[in-house]
């Protein structure tokens, strides 16, 4: 047998073995299996995180689904992630005093204080999945005291997100890039007057995407255009801003950096 066509069947084998699994099997289909599409489980039932996924599965419209779900190109990148993720291990540790264990779960980021170092980070169009959008989202990170990004892409506008906000919420501020020089440095203005404490801004949408997931929903196909988000263009964008304290975030690389 030929190397070149051994590799491809063990290979083939090794995937057949163990199936891309979007969702744990920790018993979900049981549990939810007989509930009618469209119907929101209990609260009280949702063992996991997992479980949440796959509610939205059944609960959302195809297209909202897809919305949320959606990710490059035919997801490899996606499946790795969720994959590789889990590779992650606890060490365990027996035989410690765990007794102010959850004191230590409050965190700051940026000097703010939160209640835990977890946030709600930069999804568009949190209406396709509720009637109150964004308003969920920002009144639930008050309440439990954690951080809250709004996407720029939200079906509610900055102001209308911050006006929202609880007793000294602290949010920061998803952007892209808009078409003009002069257009992004008036939404870095905007932003900054609806008091957000930072500034998130996506540099690794430089190219329309192509997902074929999307796809088949006639958007996310790609094309041959290109917006360059480098850093000279980001350096000229804050020099041109006020005088101001506000802290920018560049998302989409592996480190992030204050305003320079
Ligand atoms: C954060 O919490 C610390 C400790 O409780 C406190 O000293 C500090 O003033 C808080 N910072 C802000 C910005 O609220
Ligand atoms: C949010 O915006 C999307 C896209 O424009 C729209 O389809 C959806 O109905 C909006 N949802 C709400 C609750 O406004
Ligand atoms: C963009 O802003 C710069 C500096 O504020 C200004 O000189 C220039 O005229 C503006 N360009 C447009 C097209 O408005």
């Amino acid at each position: 047998m030929r190397l070149s066509h051994f590799f491809p069947t063990l290979l083939s084998v090794a995937l057949a073995a163990r199936p891309f699994l979007n969702e744990p099997d920790t018993g979900i289909e049981e549990v939810f299996g007989s509930l009618p599409a469209g119907t929101l489980p209990k609260l009280s039932l949702i063992a996991g995180l997992p479980d949440f996924e796959w509610a939205a599965k059944r609960v959302l419209s195809p297209f909202s689904y897809m919305y949320f779900r959606s990710g490059a190109s035919g997801e490899y990148s996606y499946r790795n992630n969720l994959e590789a993720f889990h590779r992650y291990r606890f060490r365990p540790r027996v035989m410690q005093d765990v007794t102010n264990v959850a004191s230590t779960l409050p965190t700051t980021l940026l000097g703010h204080n939160f209640s835990a170092p977890i946030f709600i980070s930069p999804c568009a169009l949190a209406g396709l999945a509720h009637p109150e959008s964004e308003l969920g989202l920002v009144r639930a990170a008050a309440a439990e005291n954690i951080l809250y990004m709004p996407s720029l892409f939200a079906n509610l506008s900055i102001e209308d997100i911050s006006a929202a906000k609880g007793e000294g919420q602290v949010l920061f501020q998803q952007v892209n890039r808009a078409p003009t020089d002069n257009t992004t440095q008036a939404l870095f203005r905007r932003i900054e007057s609806s008091g957000a404490k930072a500034i998130v801004f996506t540099v690794d949408a430089v190219a329309p995407r192509n997902r074929h997931r999307s796809g088949r929903f006639g958007f996310d196909q790609g094309d041959d255009s290109y917006d360059l988000a480098t850093v000279s263009l980001f350096t000229l964008l804050s020099s041109r801003m006020s005088d101001t304290d506000i802290t920018y975030i560049y998302s989409g690389t592996p480190t992030s950096s204050s305003k320079p």
